[in-house]
């Protein structure tokens, strides 16, 4: 039976991550009389033995605190920068564990973290993930904890935006983060009643967006909201990146892979002012002013929502149980409203994105809000 576990939190922060750290430590030590550390800045502290002790005082009055009282990073275990090398840590950082007596992990991220968990996991450390993450991308979860505080953010931000649309007849066209996925625009585009909402998931024609706008200002209406998913890309794009991974996947020597691979990484990062672009050719399109909002970060920023503090605790205990009963290379994920043990061959390396068939799009359509296609 594990007796000493460590709790890391890995990625981008999230709110409720220190609900779900301080669910986790109650957990183990109140209920199965476990000793809690916590590992500093994700997997590097794991490499680097940075640890702290989580006890109750540590636990205490952490609940309603953004970010994450142990620091993050975005380093992977077998891609780790040390010195000037990039080395495959995976091996050492088991052992560290070992050395320190932590017979368990409970690794908190999105996407990424439950890659390299799994990762980990494969290479004999015995641990529990949580999904935490803004852009709600995490497969075979409903739910990640921090979406509902950034979906409050994000909606506050398209309500806001109206009254000065309105009083100067504009287009306010405004990006929210979702890392490849709509869930957060969608969401907070049909919360704030926006006019407009690009999602990755469907690349949009610019034309169609324009001719949506104009309708709008024939129909009375002096002003515009259009809600962007960053990751969101036209047509076009869509289809000269889908071109791209062709030419690197059928390249048939070392040097045709390279000159795929760098025509890629140009692609993408011409894609990152996509936003800035979309609102100029909009402002061309339709003869009317636009502006641009980038909300970025402020939208993992702050106290987590009631919503996001109870998921958080929910699945935090849930892992200790799980820690508990020996249960390891899983995530606890919510489904149906329970904290379900899923196994992570599922979950690494899958991203969960909005499907086309979904009840926000349908609501969206039905409201007649342009979707972009
Ligand atoms: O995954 C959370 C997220 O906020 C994404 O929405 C965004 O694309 C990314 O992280 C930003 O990462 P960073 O904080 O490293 O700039």
């Amino acid at each position: 039976m594990a007796t000493t576990i460590g709790i890391l939190t890995a990625g981008g922060d999230s709110p409720g991550l220190n609900a779900a750290i301080r669910a986790i430590g109650k957990t183990a030590a109140r209920a199965h009389n476990m000793q809690v550390f916590g590992f500093l800045d994700g997997f590097r502290g794991v490499m680097e033995n940075r640890t702290i002790r989580l006890d109750s005082d540590q636990l205490s009055g952490i609940l309603t605190k953004g970010g994450t009282i142990l620091g993050t990073s975005r380093d992977k275990p077998h891609r780790m920068e040390v010195g000037d090398q990039v080395l495959d840590m995976t091996a050492a950082m088991i052992e560290n564990c070992r050395m320190l007596g932590i017979d368990a992990l409970v690794c908190l991220g999105g996407g990424g973290t439950q890659k390299n968990a799994f990762r980990l996991s494969k290479a004999g450390m015995p641990l529990v993930t949580l999904p935490k993450t803004i852009d709600n991308d995490v497969a075979m979860t409903e739910r990640t904890f921090g979406f509902d505080t950034a979906l409050a953010i994000a909606t506050e931000a398209v309500d806001r935006l109206h009254s000065t649309a309105h009083s100067h007849h504009r287009i306010m066209v405004v990006e929210v983060m979702g890392h490849n996925t709509g869930w957060l625009a969608l969401g907070a585009g049909i919360a704030g009643g926006a006019d407009v909402v690009l999602i990755p998931e469907i690349p949009y024609d610019v034309e169609k967006v324009a001719e949506s706008l104009l309708a709008r200002k024939s129909g009375g209406s002096r002003f515009s909201i259009v809600a962007v998913s960053e990751g969101s890309w036209s047509r076009e794009e869509a289809a000269t990146y889908a071109g791209l991974r062709e030419r690197r996947g059928s390249a048939s020597s070392e040097k045709a892979r390279n000159a795929a691979k760098t025509a890629l990484g140009e692609f993408v990062a011409g894609q990152q002012d996509s936003t800035a672009r979309i609102s100029r050719q909009l402002q061309s399109l339709t003869g009317l002013e636009s502006r641009v909002t980038i909300l970025g970060h402020v939208q993992r920023g702050g106290t987590p929502s009631p919503v996001d503090r109870l998921l958080a605790t929910r699945l935090g205990a849930e892992a200790a149980q799980a820690v508990a009963d020996e249960d390891f290379g899983i995530m606890i994920a919510s489904q149906g409203g329970e904290a379900v043990r899923v196994p992570l061959s599922k979950v690494a390396g899958k991203r969960r994105t909005v499907p086309l068939d979904h009840p926000w799009i349908q609501t969206a359509r039905q409201l007649g809000m342009s979707l972009g296609d």
